[in-house]
This record gives C-alpha cells, sequence and structure tokens, in this order.
C-alpha cells in the first residue's frame, strides 16, 4: 500500500519528506504567518476555519487570535471548534461538566497529584499517551483564557517532522517504534483502586485515513518501555532532540483570547509564576478528540 509511513514505500517517503520539511521553513523564520485571526467566534467565516484547517495540514498544528476580548468564553470556544470538525471530546474524570479541561492550580480530589493541574514544568508528551487502543486522541486544543504571570509557555514540535528526524537517523527506529508492545503505561491506581488498566501499544502507528499518530511521553517515571536496544535508542534519539536547539521546536506563551488547535503533535509546557489574585490565575482550556480534523 502507498503510503509515506510504509518502511517499504521509500518512494512516498521521500516525496512527503520533501515537502514536509519545505513547509516547515515557514515558520522557523517567526510564528506570525501561523496565527489566524478569527473576527467573530461564534460565526467564523469559512475563510477563516480554512485556513486553520490549511495550517494543521502543513505543519499539524494552528494558532488562531480572537479578534474581541468580549469573545473569550468556554461557550464561543467549544462554537469556534465545531466549525473544524465533527470532533467528538474525550472525556476524562478531570473534565469540567461541558468536557473541556480547565487547566489552572487546582487541589481536586480526583486530581491527586496530576502535574497538569500545579505550576510545574510538564515534560514532552503526546495526549492521552495512556489511552485504550480504541479511544487515542487526534486533536487537540488549548485555549488561553489567562496567562500566567509569568512563565507557561507551551513549547510544540510536529510528530510527524520527529517521525522523519527519526527515520532518517535509522529506519529500524521506526520499525522498532512500530512494535504493538512498544511502550506500557502502568495502570493508575487511586485509593488502592484501579482507575486505568496497564495500557501496551506503539509509539507510532497510522490511523484509517492514513495519517500518523503517535503516543509518547519522556516522563521517566510510570513509563516501562520495550526492553530493545533500538527502542531505547530512539528515545534516547528523542530525548536528546528535545533537549537540542532543533529549529523544529517552536516556543511560546498563549496569551488571553489564542488558542493552538492541532493534531495529536509532542508538546510541553515550562513552569509558571501565578498572580496573588484567585481571580487571575492562569486559565487555560483544553480539548482532547477522538476524531481528526477535517481536511481543508
Ligand atoms: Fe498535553
Amino acid at each position: 500500500m502507498h503510503s509515506p509511513f510504509n518502511l517499504s514505500d521509500d518512494k512516498s517517503y521521500q516525496t512527503w519528506r520533501e515537502k514536509k520539511l519545505h513547509q516547515a521553513l515557514n515558520y522557523q523564520s517567526g510564528l506570525n504567518d501561523l496565527f489566524v485571526t478569527i473576527t467573530h467566534c461564534q460565526s467564523p467565516s469559512s475563510t477563516e476555519v480554512d485556513q486553520v484547517l490549511q495550517n494543521c495540514l502543513r505543519y499539524s498544528f494552528s494558532f488562531y487570535r480572537l479578534a474581541h476580548k468580549r469573545d473569550n468564553t468556554k461557550s464561543n470556544i467549544m462554537n469556534f471548534v465545531e466549525q473544524l470538525g465533527p470532533l467528538q471530546l474525550d472525556s476524562n474524570f478531570c473534565a469540567d461538566d461541558d468536557k473541556l479541561t480547565s487547566i489552572t492550580q487546582t487541589r481536586h480530589i480526583n486530581q491527586h497529584d496530576y502535574i497538569p493541574y500545579s505550576n510545574k514544568r510538564l515534560s514532552w508528551h503526546t495526549d492521552g499517551y495512556y489511552n485504550t487502543t480504541d479511544k487515542q486522541i487526534n486533536a487537540m486544543l488549548l485555549h488561553c483564557k489567562q496567562p500566567a504571570q509569568s512563565g507557561g509557555a507551551s513549547l510544540i514540535m510536529d510528530h510527524e517532522i520527529a517521525y522523519i528526524l527519526l527515520r532518517d537517523e535509522n529506519p529500524e527506529f521506526i520499525h522498532a517504534l512500530m512494535e504493538k508492545d512498544a511502550m506500557t503505561i502502568p495502570a493508575n491506581i487511586l485509593n488502592n483502586k484501579v482507575i486505568r488498566k496497564a495500557q501496551t501499544g506503539p509509539i507510532f502507528s497510522t490511523l484509517p485515513n492514513g495519517q500518523l499518530h503517535m503516543r509518547f511521553s519522556a516522563r521517566t517515571r510510570n513509563i516501562e518501555w520495550k526492553q530493545s536496544a533500538l527502542i531505547l535508542e530512539a528515545v534516547s534519539f528523542l530525548t536528546q532532540l528535545f533537549e537540542s536547539d532543533s529549529p523544529y521546536i517552536l516556543k511560546y506563551t498563549l496569551q488571553a483570547g489564542e488558542g493552538l488547535i492541532c493534531k495529536n503533535i509532542l508538546h510541553r509546557r515550562t513552569s509558571f509564576v501565578d498572580y496573588e489574585e484567585s481571580d487571575k490565575k492562569r486559565l487555560l482550556y483544553r480539548g482532547r478528540y477522538l476524531d481528526t480534523l477535517n481536511q481543508p
């Protein structure tokens, strides 16, 4: 089958690779072109929606910025996202009632020691890497209601570019990372109760529509890598890549009314300092979707 992600189809890979790296040049000199201004969030124009989806097709992500401060509400954001595809939200037990998750410093009974709800740095990951195979996350939203006093930047890297860098280094890395038992996330146990069973799966896989999917976490605890020399070498390659000044890693601190829409790309967060006042605390809304974004 023809696919850039098929290791025996080098022709498709080379064509896709060249295009992908060429497109990535667009954001290496700055992020401005990646921002789409949304004039009316309740009824975004087809041009605006198309620009966001075009960015996601080219780069696997797009930034957007609301033109009006008054539009910066959760219901408006959900309305905007509905225009990007029939996206089914993956609910988790930390999600708000409307299933967008408020990411803010908090202590909830069910959020025990989860780092996302602290002001600590978050290491590189894709979302839902612990989900079951039938509930993989294929699209994500991160919207800023209000930023921190300082810090809280997002670092992002297109997982398709990570695939290219790994395959160029050693095609056997890809072979190993596509093995069905490449990574295991141990069971999540809260108060002696198993709230999520252990999950084993590949790092890279392809979706029925041909897109590439990645499950990854750079956490050193609670991740069990298959003890194969190739997998350990590939993970080490990725770790070094994340610590390098790679031009494919972008860093940006979302401001109020700005957001990121993306495939399930690699990302991390820097630590932050919050304002003292409770109504000024950093607040981001996160949506995780089981479906893929529409093709423009
Ligand atoms: Fe995340």
